[in-house]
């Protein structure tokens, strides 16, 4: 695992953005050989699409021949509903980036048949010969996606019930009305994210520091499912020096010292 270690939010979204920008340019992808990045919502992210809008803005990157997958929708919302992720998704990057509507995707959370809905959703990834970089958060709990604790690790996309600790921290989108929060969602499953080719979690600031602490010191555990990212041969996690707060001193070092290295 690469642990990579920035002062801010703000410089954690650079990096990030600046990294997409340059594996799509490395990949240099064209409409039959696309590029395939996974995407999450939430508020880590917002940063890094307003970096990767400046990046297309300044003709640093294009996303032409750049299909996405969002990881989890929430169930019953229309993707009009100003608070799903396909809203979130196109307000915050989609409507300002030179992407083809035709290559964006996210689960259905009105869907009449979410088992058939996940089903197609994991077919039409492997179509695609899988994703090529997946993007995400994580929760307080260390949730990924909407993979909750106890999730499989090995689960693929389906349909899973909200802890009440995610509802609550996901309620300062809801108005911090509880009652408004979908109690369910469509996710892909930690199986269907370990199968990425290459894996960025991004998290900052001290209500991260245990799952950081987990991801990277504790063992491989259904309870902490970001910690199935140790198992993955190309995982890295971007983080600021205040996720870093219940790390031991001595990894913060070993990882700092890699970095200055260059390595
Ligand atoms: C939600 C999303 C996750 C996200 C997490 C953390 O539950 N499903 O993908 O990582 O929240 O969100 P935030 O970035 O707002 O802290």
């Amino acid at each position: 695992m690469r642990v990579i270690i920035k002062d801010n939010a703000n410089d954690c979204s650079s990096w990030v953005a600046g990294y997409i920008a340059y594996r799509i340019k490395k990949a240099k992808p064209t409409a039959k050989h696309p590029f395939v990045l996974g995407l999450p919502a939430g508020s880590t992210p917002l940063g890094i699409y307003q970096e990767l809008i400046k990046l297309y803005q300044n003709k640093k990157t294009s996303f032409e021949h750049v299909v996405t997958f969002n990881m989890d929708e929430y169930v019953g919302l229309s993707p009009r509903d100003p608070h799903s992720y396909h809203h979130f998704m196109y307000e915050n990057l989609f409507n300002h980036i030179d992407i083809n509507p035709k290559n964006i995707h996210i689960l259905n959370g009105q869907t009449k048949d979410y088992a058939k809905e996940c089903e197609n959703y994991e077919k039409n990834i492997t179509t695609y010969g899988g994703i090529d970089l997946m993007l995400g958060g994580v929760g307080r709990d260390g949730h990924i996606a909407f993979n909750e604790p106890f999730s499989s690790l090995g689960s693929r996309t389906r349909i899973k019930t909200l802890a009440p600790s995610t509802i609550k921290d996901n309620s300062h989108f809801f108005g911090g009305d509880i009652s408004q929060v979908p109690t369910q969602a469509l996710t892909m499953g930690v199986g269907t994210i370990l199968d990425s080719k290459e894996i960025i979690i991004m998290a900052t600031g001290a209500a991260k520091a245990e799952a950081i602490h987990q991801a990277i010191e504790g063992c491989i555990n259904h309870m902490w499912t970001i910690t199935a990212l140790q198992m993955h041969q190309h995982g890295i996690i971007v983080c600021d020096e205040e996720a870093t707060q219940k790390l031991s001193p001595s990894t913060v070092e070993y990882f700092k010292s890699i970095e200055n290295q260059g390595n």
